[in-house]
């Protein structure tokens, strides 16, 4: 079958992949792979460290489960290497906030994980002693990690190209449908006509379909990496500290600013500062950049899915499109191979918006 992804995130990618994998000829469809999200994203694969409850706890942790395979698939596949760390300590910046991460720790331990290391006062510091002593303590998640998402992407991009998917760099202008079926994507020289469509298009969906996906701005900074910095990635409420082979990411703002790219100095600031209070002695550290991408969020920050006759609409993932990229993958991949229709497409419904 000839099928069109639209998107070159970490989401259309691994949606590519899959569909390129299963034996079907695919065409991507990319206006800017600079653009996409993917490539400015921390890479923490964190349901617990971001606190994520309900349905949206679920299908996280289920995508976890799949990434230690998705990655070694596309390692393997495009012969190239892609940076991966593991566990995630999540602090707490005093008692009250300590309680709360207590509270959410039980319940994970009940369900959803195996090891979430409980770090009270002075034991934070046994974990990595350069910690700011002002923190209450912290939940060291083991079976969370950490991407490096630049080398990931290029890594997909490779493994596309290598399994002989067709790469077009333009973007999609307009749907033409007839009711729920997708008839052709109108793009800047012409059209892309296929039997199934896939939209992964990230904080510009809504350029395509009438649902409730909008961009929410992150700025992320770029540090040096200090020889005694952070061996796992460290995460507190306003701040987290993504060590990574040739720098350290100081992540993010969360912003409603529309498609504005502009790096400011009151981003600058929030990022340093806050970083700071979790790791004082990053202070001498270099500072190389600030970073600005737009996650596509959503009115109550769960995904988007929808699916029509010949084409799935998957985006929304909000502050996780890295980790739900695996799953995310393989829910199309059975829909389109199996017919076989995941109940995330019910729980992830736009549907969901117009109920009063
Ligand atoms: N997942 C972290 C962020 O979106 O900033």
């Amino acid at each position: 079958m000839r099928v069109a992804v639209v998107g070159g995130g970490v989401v259309g990618l691994a949606c590519a992949l899959e569909l390129l994998r299963a034996g079907h000829e695919v065409t991507l469809l990319v206006r800017n792979e600079k653009e996409a999200a993917s490539r400015v994203a921390g890479g923490m694969l964190a349901p617990f460290s971001e606190g994520l409850t309900d349905e949206l706890l679920e299908f996280s942790v289920e995508s976890l489960g799949l990434w230690r395979e998705f990655l070694e698939t596309v390692k393997e596949l495009s012969n190239r290497s892609v940076f991966f760390s593991k566990g995630i300590l999540r602090v707490a910046k005093d008692e009250r906030e300590l309680d709360e991460l207590k509270k959410l720790r039980s319940y994970y331990l009940k369900r959803f994980c195996s090891s979430a290391e409980l770090a009270e006062g002075e034991e934070l510091g046994k974990l990595y002693p350069k910690l700011s002593e002002k923190l209450a303590g912290g939940v060291f998640y083991e079976e969370e990690g950490n991407v490096d998402t630049e080398e990931l992407t290029e890594a997909l991009f490779t493994a596309f190209l290598r399994l002989g998917g067709e790469l077009r760099r333009e973007g999609a202008l307009r749907v033409n449908r007839d009711g729920e079926r997708v008839l052709s994507v109108k793009t800047h020289s012409g059209k892309l006509e296929a039997d199934y469509f896939v939209f992964a298009a990230g904080a510009w969906t809504k350029e395509l379909f009438d649902v409730p996906v909008f961009p929410v701005k992150g700025q992320i900074a770029r540090a040096e990496l200090p020889p005694d910095g952070p061996p796992f990635v460290v995460y507190a409420r306003d701040a987290y500290l993504i060590p990574r082979e040739k720098d350290l990411l100081l992540g993010a703002t969360t912003e409603r600013a529309g498609f504005d790219a502009r790096p400011t100095v009151k981003g600058a600031s929030a990022l340093t500062g806050n970083a700071l209070s979790v790791l004082p002695a990053l202070e001498e550290a270099e500072f190389y950049e600030l970073r600005v991408g737009f996650r596509p969020g959503t009115p109550d920050g769960k995904p988007v899915f929808y699916f029509g006759e010949n084409f799935a609409l998957v985006s929304g993932h909000y502050r996780n499109g890295i980790l739900h990229a695996p799953l995310t993958a393989r829910l199309v991949f059975l829909l389109i191979e199996r017919r076989e229709v995941s109940p995330y497409f019910q729980k992830f419904s736009p549907y969901r918006f117009r109920r009063t």
